[in-house]
């Protein structure tokens, strides 16, 4: 049931804002200042004496570990390793005691998420799914788990369950963070914004004509880079795969200032680079990243936050989100993105929904 919209992918675009309220719903207590979950199936004792957190997952669902990567590092203060699936079932690191790992995965069938979570538990080590489909097998095979209540994502470039699976490792960085040292004037500040989050996606999703217009005047490129630090270095992975899986153009992400190390050299005026510039502790750093754009005749795109009247003079293009917290904004600044990509695909006639070679669920090696 497409509900009016052309493309499953734009639908489940639009329904971020829902999506996003039915993954928080009933998680957040403001009487304890943290995220509650049903279904972790361990004390809080046992999580206390956790002191390391391993993220494994393939595809959009590894983005979203990245960010949880940093989430549980600034509100948790825990070690946390991200490891793409299909290389950690067949490693053999030492792991201690006291290591928990998530596996992330939207539908729950991923073989190479499968066997990961598989080999952990072989060696006794305690595994939670995040995940979207109920009773799916990584979801019964694991201690325990969230589930994300995206609603099932027909798209085969995941859009909603990616937010959801951000968000829901923002409420488990919560938990966490609120068992050990993260206090209760932070957790109801983190809540507040967690609040505020469906209504600036509504907010975010205002950009979507400026985006199609954009989006028609890049749709002929044949490279793109995608460049962002901190929190939103997954945001430009993320961007760059959902060019790449629907519109077949070769897109690469990259930490904004890794670029000078070596792809800064596929700058030319055929090569749009995309940047992820948010307000907060690093934009001046990636301002000076995209200037080193523009001084090699690069055409720029920038998402940045409404009222940054300054990336206006350097950048050709920019598409403006809500100002967030630097912590929430991979969430905002995935959306113009996902447009981004839909727009560019249809535009070069690729079907968006079911792009060629790739399954919704990869339950093969
Ligand atoms: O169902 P999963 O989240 O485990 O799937 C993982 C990847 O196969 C998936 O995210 C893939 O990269 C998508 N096509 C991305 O849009």
């Amino acid at each position: 049931n497409l509900s009016g919209f052309p493309h499953y992918m734009l639908k489940e675009i639009y329904e971020q804002p829902e999506s996003l309220e039915n993954a928080m719903r009933g998680r957040l207590s403001d009487e304890d200042a943290t995220a509650v979950f049903g279904g972790l199936n361990l004390s809080a004792q046992d999580l206390r004496r956790i002191n390391r957190v391993i993220l494994t997952a393939c595809g959009t669902s590894w983005h979203a570990a990245l960010v949880g990567e940093y989430l549980l590092e600034e509100l948790a203060r825990l070690p946390v390793e991200v490891e793409y699936a299909s290389e950690l079932r067949y490693r053999n690191p030492p792991v201690e005691n006291g290591t928990l790992l998530f596996a992330i995965t939207q539908s729950g069938e991923t073989a190479d998420t499968l066997a990961a979570l598989r080999e952990m538990k072989r060696k006794g080590h305690p595994t939670l799914a995040i995940c979207n489909v109920v009773g799916s097998t990584i979801a019964q095979e694991a201690n325990g788990g969230v589930y994300l209540h995206a609603g099932p994502e027909v798209g085969v470039a995941s859009t909603k369950a990616y937010t959801s699976q951000v968000v829901t490792l923002t409420m488990l960085s919560l938990y966490f963070g609120r068992l050990r040292h993260l206090s209760f004037e932070a957790g109801t500040r983190i809540i507040g914004q967690l609040r505020a989050l469906p209504q600036l996606i509504r907010e975010t999703l205002h950009c979507h004509d400026e985006v199609k217009r954009i989006a028609e005047k890049y749709a002929h490129a044949s490279n793109f880079l995608y460049l962002g630090r901190q929190y939103n270095f997954p945001t430009a992975l993320e961007g760059a795969l959902k060019l790449k899986e629907i519109s077949y153009i070769h897109a690469e992400g990259y930490p904004a200032a890794e670029m000078k190390h070596g792809p800064i050299a596929l700058v030319d005026e055929h090569t749009p680079s995309v940047f992820i510039m948010p307000q907060g502790p690093v934009y001046d750093k990636v301002m000076s990243n995209l200037e080193e754009i523009k001084a090699r005749g690069g055409p720029v795109i920038a998402i940045a936050a409404r009222g940054d009247s300054e990336v206006a003079r350097l950048a050709d293009d920019v598409i403006y989100v809500p100002e967030v917290t630097e912590m929430l904004s991979p969430l905002v600044n995935i959306v113009p993105l996902q447009l981004l990509a839909y727009h560019i695909a249809l535009h070069r006639g690729c079907d968006v929904d079911k792009p060629r070679n790739l399954a919704k669920s990869v339950t093969v090696e």
